[in-house]
């Protein structure tokens, strides 16, 4: 697998250890957005082997290929951030784009020296995102997978790129969350300030809606994907939770007015504040999963609700991990992003 330090790699590594037989092979750049500290709990573990690297490498690609001869591919690498990609979308070609057709070539070649019955079972999997369709309007259905791709930041646009080049197994995911998520994110980005007494900068009016997704449950609908996935084909994943982003964050802050009590904000909701909206900012996504629920027997697990107090929970109890990413490079990225919007 290629991207297992990020947030929905390394969720994916301790799923696959905990449910599967066959060991794990982990390449990870270890880019901001990576962090050995979420793999910690299997750092003695012989099923995964952690190799940095970059997907673009592939001389290094093709070595691991040839010695650890895996049954399958399944790329989560990729620069994943929306506002990243505005303020600079070079490195998210260069990942996304160049790099996911880098991998293939290597896989392609690795692929075309198999024997059969190997040449035959052998997957490549591409994780993308329900963004590649572009925005929905108010009342349109969810996204199906005949949806044309519309893409509408270089984020989406360099997903959707790759997607193309890929026509392997394609999973289209809507939003996730949960633990390991990188602060800079709605979810983990608003629990963190709402801890510090910051203020929680919601773009625009609120109300662009998400369809919101355990990250367990995605991590299991790959895992389904890889087995049972026909390849050229594409599933659409989603929680069937949408949500406007003002009742995430409102919910986020009655989570931590119920748990944190007596901190020094008794309604963390005041610390809401609008800011200036994100530039061509999709108004709204949602999944249809029918798909993958009647071809692959997937169904979602945990409902927004349970799944929200879970992760508000994981990141009051795992501060150390909040605090070890926050650093340096954090903060820079928090000035360039919010300082313009008149919030730091
Ligand atoms: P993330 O940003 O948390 O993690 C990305 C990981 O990829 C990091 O560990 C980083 O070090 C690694 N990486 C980046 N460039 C690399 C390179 N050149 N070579 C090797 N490793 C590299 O991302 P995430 O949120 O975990 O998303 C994982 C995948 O799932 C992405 O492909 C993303 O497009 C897709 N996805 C994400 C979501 C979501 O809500 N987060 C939803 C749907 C799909
Ligand atoms: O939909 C799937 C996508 O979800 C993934 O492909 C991306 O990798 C992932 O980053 C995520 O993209 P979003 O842009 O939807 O996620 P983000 O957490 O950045 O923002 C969620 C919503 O919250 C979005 O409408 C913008 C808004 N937002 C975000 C931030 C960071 C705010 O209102 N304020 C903020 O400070």
């Amino acid at each position: 697998m290629t991207g297992g330090a990020g947030f929905i790699g390394s969720n994916f590594v301790l799923d696959w250890v905990a449910n599967e037989k066959s060991p794990v092979i982990n390449l990870d750049k270890l880019t901001y957005a990576g962090n050995l500290g979420s793999l910690a709990s299997v750092a003695t573990d012989s099923r995964h082997v952690f190799v940095k690297g970059d997907i673009g490498d592939r001389a290094l690609v093709a070595k691991l290929l040839r010695e650890h001869r895996p049954q399958a591919i399944v790329h989560f690498a990729a620069e994943s951030h929306v506002d990243r990609s505005i303020h600079g979308p070079a490195e998210f070609v260069q990942t996304n784009v160049i790099g996911t057709f880098s991998l293939l070539e290597e896989a392609r070649s690795f692929w075309s020296d198999l024997k059969e019955p190997d040449k035959s079972s052998f997957r490549f999997l591409q994780v993308s995102t329900d963004e590649v369709y572009g925005s929905l309007g108010p009342a349109e259905p969810p996204f199906t997978e005949a949806r044309p791709y519309a893409p509408n930041s270089p984020y989406a646009a360099s997903k959707a790129a790759a997607d193309h080049l890929a026509r392997a197994i394609t999973t289209n995911c809507s939003n996730n969350y949960g633990p390991f998520q990188f602060p800079e994110k709605l979810i983990p980005l608003m629990i963190v300030n709402a801890l510090a007494g910051k203020p929680l900068p919601v773009y625009g009016d609120g109300g662009n809606v998400r369809d919101w997704l355990y990250v367990g449950d995605h991590c299991e609908a790959v895992r389904l994907a890889l087995k049972k996935g026909r390849p050229g084909e594409t599933y659409n994943i989603g929680g069937n939770a949408e949500k406007t982003n003002l009742e995430v964050v409102q919910s986020i802050c009655a989570i931590l007015d119920e748990l944190r009590p007596n901190s020094l904000i008794t309604h963390h909701s005041s610390l809401i504040t609008f800011v200036p909206d994100r530039p061509g900012h999709d108004r709204r996504y949602a999944m249809d999963a029918r798909k993958v629920e009647s071809e692959l027997g997937w169904k979602r697990r945990v409902t927004f609700e349970s799944g929200l107090r879970k992760t508000v929970e994981w990141y009051l109890d795992h501060m150390e991990w909040v605090n070890n990413v926050t650093s340096g490079e954090y903060r820079k990225w928090i000035d360039l992003n919010y300082g313009k919007r008149g919030q730091v």
